[in-house]
């Protein structure tokens, strides 16, 4: 049962006679934040109270007359202002802990009406290195997708792979200028990484040189007009010194895109011999653009390295999915969509939804300035069209009821018109989501960089994570009481299950819409809000029943029952018995934070409890079984919620 749906349900019946819209009210029912005003609490009826035109003391009073939670809670009490608190019986924890211990889904009920959700997560560009944004899609994407076939949905996720963009021109023009065969050979993927970083580089150089001029330009009439302005104010024209502020602002903006520009150019003109490429190669971001055009049109030598460059790109992916622990039900990119596009175009403009403009068919969206553009002047579809082609596949081909794309922030206004333009297209029946994210920043609170300035490559991520969780394993091991227990090939497993999961939970756990900084120790902290000190609580519950002797099947098998006389046994048991709510609001809301947040404050609850109780050394027999059964809930509790997460446990650390 989810008791917060429950207890909301029951005010809604409450609600009901006293006005007409209850939802608003209904929402405003929630868990107390603070133990002394019980367990729930509702502060509807000082809004409503107002919206009467009566005292909302007497509302409240009101409501907790029509308010039937007899069988749960003891009586409403009504406090301050009008709050209404609810504190449940302890005979009802009681009885719905007890109910959850020969449940498998620990009190959360499958949805009755199951949905096709298709959910586009991952989704990197291919043949560009994979970097720590796309850590972020896929590791949130993951947990959305466990979390929903956990409602019982039929969930189908889907690698919308960029394998047909523009960085293929850039690896074909390198393949066929500035191959080194020899590395090709023994390792192609980071030849291919290689070539492609050697095109873009040269392409930027170019196109820094070609805008420098202009920027400064900019910059010097800015630095001047921030001067006059100085000048001519006084110092307490509050407008004009907001103005001169943005000035400055952009000003710096300026600067700081300007410097970067200036860096690239002299990276290369540093470097005798990519300086020779660069003069030789002036014209190289458009050879490379003319290559991606050539694959587009069917160019057979084109087409030939694209079928030879693809698996190799795909492996390298394939291998950082399976360290995460990662599958996917399609992984159908962007070329898969390629034949369809023409066709879309075209029916697109036969049925006026399209028009031209500038040379270019546009998709014309009601209330918006910007055009969706399907079809570039020079005759090259978009992505965009590509994500319309997506949109009619899955709904004719997979059915879909509901299609997320866990994508990052700065997509927002792409996806606002796909979404738009689906639905003039006559796509109206799905309900589309975009779960957007921020950035992930480094120390210096800018996009995460290597101190290269490239990309943090994901796998590097990864290695690291696991070698400073080695680190953390190995000195908690050695520092036992009794000595070390784990042998080498454990410790290397746990320093695995340590160092995944913290960068996953790290990513997880912070509000997907903000900006997160990359810490590695705050990320594998032993305590704190981090998968390590839950994975630990977890480890620690495995220890008591081994410590014990205890076999947990038998355990739960027992006629003996939860016991929730303490405050610590109380607390933990009322705990235990939200996860399903944890679960319904993660999901509704996709945001796997709310698990993270209630998985952290379950391992809390529980080392509160442990803290204060015997469990092994309690002699009261029924009272240490009761003990030792709210151990095992807890753990199973603890493993269920990471698993939705895509977090993995040890049974030792
Ligand atoms: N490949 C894109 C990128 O890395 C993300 C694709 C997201 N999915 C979609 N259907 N547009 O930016």
């Amino acid at each position: 049962m989810n008791l917060l749906t429950e207890i909301r349900s029951r005010f809604e019946q409450a609600l009901r006679g006293m006005t007409d819209e209850v939802e608003p009210f209904v929402a405003m029912v929630k868990p107390s934040q603070d133990p002394r005003f019980g367990d729930f609490q509702a502060n509807c009826a000082m809004p409503l109270g107002k919206k009467l035109g009566r005292n909302p003391r007497e509302v409240a009073a009101e409501i907790v007359e029509a308010l039937d939670v007899a069988d749960l809670c003891d009586p409403p009490e009504v406090a301050g202002p009008g709050f209404i608190n609810l504190r449940l019986q302890d005979a009802t924890i009681g009885k719905l802990t007890n109910d959850l211990i020969p449940d498998s889904r620990l009190g959360h009920t499958a949805t009755e009406r199951p949905r096709t959700i298709i959910v586009d997560y991952s989704s990197p560009n291919v043949a560009k290195p994979m970097h720590v944004g796309h850590l972020r899609s896929t590791v949130i994407g993951n947990a959305i997708c466990r979390i929903l076939s956990f409602q019982g949905h039929r969930v189908i996720s889907d690698n919308h792979i960029g394998d047909w963009g523009t960085q293929f021109g850039m690896i074909i023009f390198g393949y066929k200028h500035f191959l080194d065969e020899a590395s090709f050979e023994s390792d192609a993927v980071n030849e291919l990484a290689r070539l492609y970083r050697l095109v873009n580089q040269l392409s930027e150089y170019h196109e820094a040189q070609a805008s420098l001029p202009d920027l400064r330009t900019r910059i010097e009439r800015q630095r001047s007009e921030i001067a006059d302005a100085t000048q001519e104010s006084s110092a307490k024209d509050k407008a004009a010194k907001q103005q001169l502020k943005k000035k400055r602002a952009e000003l710096a903006a300026l600067e700081e895109r300007a410097s970067s520009l200036q860096m690239k150019v002299d990276t290369v003109n540093d470097n005798a011999e990519l300086k020779q490429i660069a003069d030789q190669f002036p014209d190289i971001a458009e050879r490379a653009r003319r290559e991606t055009a050539k694959l587009h049109e069917g160019d057979e030598e084109n087409r030939n390295l694209w079928d030879r460059f693809l698996p190799t790109c795909l492996e390298a992916l394939q291998s950082v999915y399976q360290r995460l622990g990662i599958e996917f039900d399609l992984a159908l990119g962007e070329s898969h969509y390629h034949p369809m596009l023409a066709e879309i175009v075209d029916e697109l403009q036969q049925k006026d939804l399209a028009g031209e403009s500038d040379g270019a068919i546009c998709i014309f969206i009601e209330g918006n300035d910007a055009p969706f553009i399907v079809r570039k002047r020079d005759g090259a579809f978009t992505y965009a069209t590509t994500d319309l082609a997506t949109i009619r596949y899955r709904c004719e081909e997979l059915k879909a009821d509901e299609i997320v794309y866990v994508v990052d922030a700065r997509q927002s206004e792409h996806f606002r018109l796909l979404f738009a333009a689906a639905r003039q297209w006559g796509y109206n029946k799905p309900g589309y989501r975009h779960v957007s994210f921020g950035t992930v920043l480094g120390p210096d609170r800018r996009p995460l960089k290597t101190r290269a300035g490239d990309n943090v490559g994901l796998e590097s991520l990864l290695d690291e994570a696991v070698s400073r969780a080695r680190q953390i394993v190995d000195d908690n091991d050695d520092s036992k009481k009794d000595g070390p227990e784990l042998d080498e090939v454990e410790r290397a497993a746990v320093a695995e299950t340590v160092g995944i999961g913290g960068i996953k939970y790290a990513d997880l756990n912070h509000n997907r819409e903000s900006d997160y900084v990359f810490d590695w120790d705050k990320m594998l902290a032993k305590t704190g809000d981090t998968a390590t000190y839950i994975q630990y609580a977890y480890a620690r519950i495995c220890g008591i029943f081994a410590k014990g002797g205890i076999d947990v099947g038998e355990l739960r098998q027992t006629d003996a029952a939860i016991q929730t006389t303490f405050a610590e046994e109380r607390a933990l048991a009322f705990q235990l018995l939200r996860f399903s709510e944890a679960v319904d609001v993660a999901a509704a809301e996709c945001r796997p934070n709310i698990l993270t947040q209630y998985l952290f404050e379950t391992a809390e609850s529980f080392s509160t409890f442990y803290g204060r109780h015997d469990v092994l050394k309690e002699s009261d027999s029924a009272l240490r079984t009761s003990r030792l059964l709210l151990c095992d809930l807890t753990g199973r509790t603890l493993q269920k919620g990471l698993a939705l997460l895509g977090i993995s446990i040890s049974e030792r650390m």
